[in-house]
């Protein structure tokens, strides 16, 4: 217990310019060296954008909709998050060299950041984008429930840390446009977040057509189904509820919070969101990127 209450809430130590959990930036060697397999399958994404859906929609795929075997173990050890550690506790690196192939694995480092082995493998990577300003409201929250974070202060100081990059994994504007402009050299398939939530059957033909994969329609429809935000909140091995309490605690806020998109609408001040827009737009005007706020 000793050892938890220590790994938490404490200030993110900087790794070549990005923030991160002081477990990763001590024992940033490992996460350096990770060697990645060719037949890998990295989802990455900038935390809040929907990796955990992702990733039950991956592994169901991978189990061909067999659901009852993806429900044998919790999200966090069937999609092992590669570079989390915190020393004594967790880490992704032991856990995913113990992993038979194809693993799916999941990360949240900027491309400049990634362990050089995948790029060296070529390995196929699904990138999942959200639109920055429901990515910063339920950044928010998760800084609240989720205790290996530093305090997030008031939603205004917390807004003015996630435009300044000054949260863990570093700037929403930098992850996004980074990997953006490496899918052009790389096999990665980049992914919004929006579009999942508006259709996600042509994101599933999406995901399918990548992973040169054929399946029957009424597994699709399955996965689909499994993987929605209301079957996925009430099912324990994709909800985070089986982790200890000392490190997320839902009753603050659930894991599984809203799953919509658009309800920055309820969280940001007019004035909040007049300077973000023109914040915004600065950062991201030479960038051919366009995300959706809201469907
Ligand atoms: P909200 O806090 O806006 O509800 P990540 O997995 O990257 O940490 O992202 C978590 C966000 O994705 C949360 O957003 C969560 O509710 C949402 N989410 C999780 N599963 C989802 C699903 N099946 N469909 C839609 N959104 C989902």
């Amino acid at each position: 217990m000793d050892r938890n209450l220590n790994a938490l809430r404490r200030e993110l130590v900087d790794v070549q310019g990005v923030p991160l959990f002081w477990g990763i930036a001590e024992e940033w060697a490992q996460v350096e060296s990770f060697e990645a397999r060719p037949d890998d399958l990295l989802i990455s994404t900038y935390p809040k954008s929907g990796t955990t859906w992702i990733s039950e929609i991956l592994d169901l795929i991978y189990n061909n909709g067999d659901v009852e075997k993806c429900k044998k173990d919790a999200i966090y050890k069937r999609v092992p998050f590669m570079e989390f550690i915190i020393p004594g506790i967790s880490n992704g690196v032991e856990q995913l060299n113990k992993m038979q192939s194809p693993r799916l694995v999941k990360t949240h480092l900027p491309v400049d950041l990634l362990p050089s082995s995948f790029w060296k493998n070529d390995c196929k990577m699904v990138y999942m984008a959200r639109n920055a300003k429901d990515v910063a409201v339920s950044y928010y929250y998760f800084y609240q429930m989720a205790k290996m974070h530093p305090d997030p202060g008031t939603w205004e100081e917390f807004l003015e840390k996630f435009m300044a990059g000054k949260v863990c994994f570093g700037s929403w504007y930098d992850h996004v446009k980074g990997w953006w402009e490496k899918r052009k050299d790389y096999r990665i398939l980049y992914l919004f977040y929006e579009d999942m939530k508006e259709d996600p059957k042509l994101g599933m033909q999406k995901l399918l057509q990548f992973l040169e994969k054929d399946m029957p329609e009424q597994t699709v429809d399955k996965i689909i189904y499994h993987s929605s935000f209301n079957v996925m909140k009430q099912n324990p091995t994709a909800n985070y509820t089986t982790m200890g309490k000392e490190l997320m605690d839902h009753s603050v806020s659930p894991f599984m919070r809203k799953g919509i998109s658009g309800d920055w609408k309820n969280q940001f001040t007019v004035a909040q969101y007049e300077r973000f827009e023109d914040d915004y737009t600065k950062k991201m005007e030479e960038s051919t990127l366009q995300f959706r706020s809201e469907l």
